[in-house]
């Protein structure tokens, strides 16, 4: 803060002193914390439904730490790997501005740690309030290696809402009884779809539903009459989620890293990667409440359908009531699995807090196909080609399967100047149009495998349609860009009509988002300004999709001068 020139005047001087008081406590409030942490990548038996596993945990903690900061703040994360297998750690939702080589996702902005390896993570929060998480982005290990990353504003900056009495971090989880990794290794050999989850968790406990699990269970104590903030995490690695409190209303006031317009709902969709910020007031009768979490299952595919719960238990719960049968909590009433109606009507109603300012010229209107594929198999009786009729699953966007180098890293290979890792030639548009969700002829089902790039220059405005397909199964893709947050525009069933559909836009107050769903069998429109040089992978955020190659990625370029341009990579950056 710069030092204000004052004349001292003798009548004068309790009014400095009282200016001196104030400029202290306004420059107090600009000061941003360094935050330092050591994360340890480590193996840890971890026990739940009956069984205990060796899980790879970050500090032996499952979920791992809840990282806690301020907008402005500075994070530095040593990650030590002291695991038997490579790993890497992404920060979900943060900008990272020019600074790709803290975003982590393995073999697109860094080589993976490897085993006995470690690498310091080091970015700054500029302008970005909410609830973000992070987690392993090698394989799937982000299964066990995950947590909260929870922004709060600038010191004595408010909430756009009523302070809460106390805020708790909500990580909805997968768990599968045998180690995920091996879970991801043998469906990659047989190219069939991986085993569904065994249990759902709240806060890395499955809840009274399970076996072995009700011990456990996660209580939350509340006062009568308190208003608390949940902050919602769908953490789990495959599965979309409904996440209802018994009796309770929410009042949505935001979702990943921004407020939004408050609404009130009884249940919220997440998909995987998506954060929503809820105001619960206890203001039923004292009792014990189950919140609770089961699948939204939009596709044609098998999935887990157990329910993970929590309790929500208020402190003047009369004691007799915490044993005896009158104990059992109340059960909230939660959608039907194929309720896509709900889901959608509930992603719809989220709207940015007030107006934004969206591009007014769109310099790269772009329409990506996204959703799954079959590779045929010369020998569809090979132990290798178990999908559906001898074929392997994949997936794609505009029919590119998008292959992860293994040379080097996107970002590294890009600054090195290092050939033949990748292209820039990824397509704006299907490179066949076709009615993307009627009854798709079985010729456009195989896509190809390869690593294309799209290059977008410094400060160009993008839309993007993102359009799910029917091939195999129409499907809610939960869609992730990193690097950036966009507004989504517009949503819509069916194929999308830009005659029809783009009038109908609203670019008034759109959310602003790092993740969102296709409607099943329709279409999602996102605009955002490139202003992040580097570069930055979008994929769904469903594994099982991203193992089978749906992403691709956006090269930005350096625009002009130092603030357009990307930082040099840390010194301890690892190498492939
Ligand atoms: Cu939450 Cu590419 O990840």
């Amino acid at each position: 803060m710069e030092l204000l020139k004052l004349t001292v005047k003798p009548w004068s001087s309790c009014l400095l002193l009282g200016l001196f008081v104030i400029f202290a406590f306004l420059a107090s409030l600009s000061v941003a914390e360094i935050h330092y942490h050591e994360f340890v990548v480590q193996a840890k038996p971890v026990k739940r439904l009956c069984r205990t596993h060796n899980s790879i945990t970050v500090n032996g903690q499952f979920p791992g730490p809840t990282l806690q900061v301020r907008d402005g703040d500075t994070l530095v994360i040593k990650a030590i790997n002291n695991a038997q297998y490579n790993v890497t750690l992404h920060w979900h939702g943060i900008r990272q501005l020019r600074n790709p080589w803290a975003d982590g996702p393995e073999y697109v902005t860094q080589c993976p740690i490897r085993p006995g390896q470690s690498y310091t993570y080091r970015f700054t929060i500029k302008n970005q309030e909410g609830t973000l998480w992070w987690h392993a982005h090698s394989r799937w290990l982000r299964a066990t290696v995950y947590g909260a990353l929870i922004i709060y504003p600038r010191l004595g900056v408010p909430y756009p809402f009523p302070m809460p009495k106390k805020e708790i971090p909500i990580l909805l989880g997968e768990w599968w009884d045998r180690n995920p990794m091996d879970v991801l290794k043998l469906a990659t050999f047989t190219g069939a779809a991986p085993n569904v989850s065994d249990a759902y968790t709240i806060n890395g406990q499955p809840g009274d539903l399970y076996r072995c699990s009700s011990k456990e269970t996660v209580r939350f104590p509340v006062v009568s009459g308190e208003t608390i903030l949940l902050r919602i995490i769908n953490s789990a690695l495959n599965q979309e989620l409904f996440f209802g409190v018994a009796n309770h209303k929410l009042t949505v006031v935001g979702v990943d890293s921004s407020y939004t317009k408050p609404f009130t709902t009884s249940v919220i969709m997440l998909g995987p990667g998506q954060t929503t910020n809820v105001l619960l007031t206890a203001d039923q009768a004292p009792a014990r409440y189950y919140m609770a979490a089961h699948a939204y299952n939009s596709a044609n595919a098998p999935f887990d359908n157990t329910t993970t719960t929590a309790i929500l238990e208020y402190k003047s719960v009369p004691c007799n009531a915490k044993k005896g049968k009158s104990s059992t909590p109340i059960f909230p009433q939660l959608p039907g699995f194929n309720d896509t109606a709900t889901a959608t009507a509930f992603t719809a109603q989220v709207k940015s807090l007030s107006q934004v300012k969206v591009p007014t010229v769109i310099d790269h209107n772009l329409f990506f196909t996204v959703g799954l594929g079959l590779i045929n198999c010369t020998n569809p009786n090979s132990p290798r080609c178990q999908g559906p009729n001898g074929t392997r699953f994949a997936a794609s966007i505009n029919n590119v399967s998008f292959v992860f180098p293994r040379i080097n890293s996107l970002m590294q290979a890009y600054y090195q100047g290092q050939p033949g890792v990748f292209t820039t030639n990824f397509p704006p548009v299907p490179p066949v149009q076709f009615d993307y969700t009627g009854n798709v002829s079985r010729g456009l089902w195989q896509p190809v495998k390869r690593t294309k790039l799209y290059k977008l220059k410094y400060g160009s405005t993008v839309q993007i349609v993102l359009q799910d397909t029917s091939i195999v199964t129409i499907e809610n893709h939960p869609m992730h860009l990193h690097g950036y947050e966009f507004y989504v525009v517009g949503m819509g069933f069916g194929n999308f009509n830009p005659s029809r559909d783009t009038a109908k836009f609203n670019l008034i107050n759109p959310p602003r988002r790092n993740t969102i769903g296709t409607p099943p069998g329709g279409w999602v429109a996102i605009q955002f300004v490139a202003n992040n040089p580097g570069i930055w992978l979008m994929h769904c955020h469903i594994d099982s999709h991203l193992n089978w190659g749906l992403a691709m990625a956006f090269l930005v370029e350096n625009g002009v001068g130092k603030l357009q341009t990307v930082q040099p990579p840390p010194l301890d950056l690892p190498r492939c």
